[in-house]
């Protein structure tokens, strides 16, 4: 049986990818930090065919000690310091962890063993202010945040690694994908809770930043696909996961709103506190080099993202209201 482990299992993304890995017949073992207050929840239904070990990125003898015992042919980085906005007050740990942290876990690998298959959780947000349209695997970053530059710097050492090492690293740049599992904190979820709400009768309103900004949005179970695809292939290489379509904060507002007959003109106030130092006005990706290499292609649509993320609010705010 395989054996992988990812870090940030309890996160989106590392929730998905567990459930596909279980169903693809692998061993999932999950890196979990150390909380006050357990944060499972994503995981809660898988937690018992899953190992959770306790380690921490910004920790390298924690990883070395995870690979030394649990041998995996498979590791899965999806851990980080997720959020662009937090990157601006807290630049310093977000550079640590999103950044130097791929540098301590490809170490660890090289140390325990080079013959792991390594994935990068790379971004879009390395483009930033974009300087093509689409964006490719050979368009040049120009990133627009804290949380960007880190990710470049993982996606650069992940390359070092492979050229320096010959490890199998494969760093994948992935456009937003979303889900009902999406943090609260992010601008899809953040919508789709309140039109939720709103909805409920629980609020009457929802505060927001730039509605300008556009987006490649995708559905996370599709994206996480891509990723155990990448570490299938005989060479590593760099790949783009989006749909190739955007869509700007407003449409996603528009559409949220129609799909429960509300008028989102009714219920949204601009606020300065959600604007950016600095903004990533247009992400919009080219997926042709995994779709021919991978045979990947996103299987849900904009709009029925949209849809599935506003049900699954609603359904879980009358569920515990
Ligand atoms: P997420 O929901 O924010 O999950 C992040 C995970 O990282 C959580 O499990 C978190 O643990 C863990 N983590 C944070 N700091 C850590 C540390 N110091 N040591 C160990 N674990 C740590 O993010 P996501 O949306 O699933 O994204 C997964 C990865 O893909 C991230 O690297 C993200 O930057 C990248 N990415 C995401 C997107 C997207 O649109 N979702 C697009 C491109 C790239 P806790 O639960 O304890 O906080
Ligand atoms: N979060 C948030 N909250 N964003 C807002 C708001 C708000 O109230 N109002 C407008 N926005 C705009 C942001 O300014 C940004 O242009 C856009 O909505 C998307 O913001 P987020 O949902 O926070 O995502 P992101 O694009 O900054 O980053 C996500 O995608 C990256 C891939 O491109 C994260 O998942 C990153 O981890 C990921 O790498």
């Amino acid at each position: 049986m395989p054996k992988a482990l990812i870090t940030g299992i309890t996160g989106q993304d590392g929730s998905y990818l567990a459930e596909f890995l279980l169903t693809q017949g692998y061993e999932v073992v999950g890196m979990v930090r150390r909380t006050s207050t357990v944060n499972f929840h994503r995981i809660a239904e898988i937690q018992d065919q899953i190992e959770l070990v306790p380690g921490d990125l910004g920790d390298q003898i924690s990883l070395i000690h995870i690979l030394e015992q649990h041998r995996p042919q498979e590791v899965y980085n999806l851990a980080a310091q997720s959020f662009v906005q937090t990157s601006w007050t807290q630049p310093v740990f977000t550079g640590d962890v999103t950044g130097l942290g791929v540098t301590r876990l490809l170490d660890a690998i090289r140390i325990v063993d080079p013959g792991i298959r390594f994935y990068q959780a790379s971004s879009s947000e390395m483009f930033g202010k974009v300087v093509e349209v689409p964006q490719r695997e050979s368009t040049p970053f120009y990133p627009r945040s804290p949380y960007g530059v880190a990710k470049v710097y993982g996606h650069w050492i992940t390359i070092n690694y492979r050229e320096s090492y010959g490890l199998h690293a494969t760093s994948g740049i992935l456009f937003n994908h979303e889900s009902p599992r999406r943090g609260r904190e992010f601008v899809t979820r953040k919508i789709t809770n309140h039109v939720a709400q709103i909805k409920l009768g629980l609020t009457d309103e929802l505060r927001l930043g730039n509605l300008d900004a556009q987006r490649d949005w995708g559905f996370a179970g599709d994206y996480v696909k891509a990723m155990w695809l990448m570490l299938q292939q005989d060479e590593p290489q760099d790949y783009v996961v989006a749909t190739g379509e955007t869509h700007s904060v407003e449409e996603f507002l528009r559409v949220a709103f129609e799909y429960v007959n509300l008028d989102w003109h009714d219920y949204v106030i601009q606020d300065p506190r959600y604007m950016r130092p600095a903004e990533v006005d247009l992400l919009v990706g080219d997926p042709s080099k995994a779709g021919a290499n991978l045979g990947w292609e996103p299987a849900v649509s904009f709009t029925e993202l949209v849809k599935m993320m506003v049900d699954a609010d609603i359904e879980l705010l009358k569920v515990s209201s």
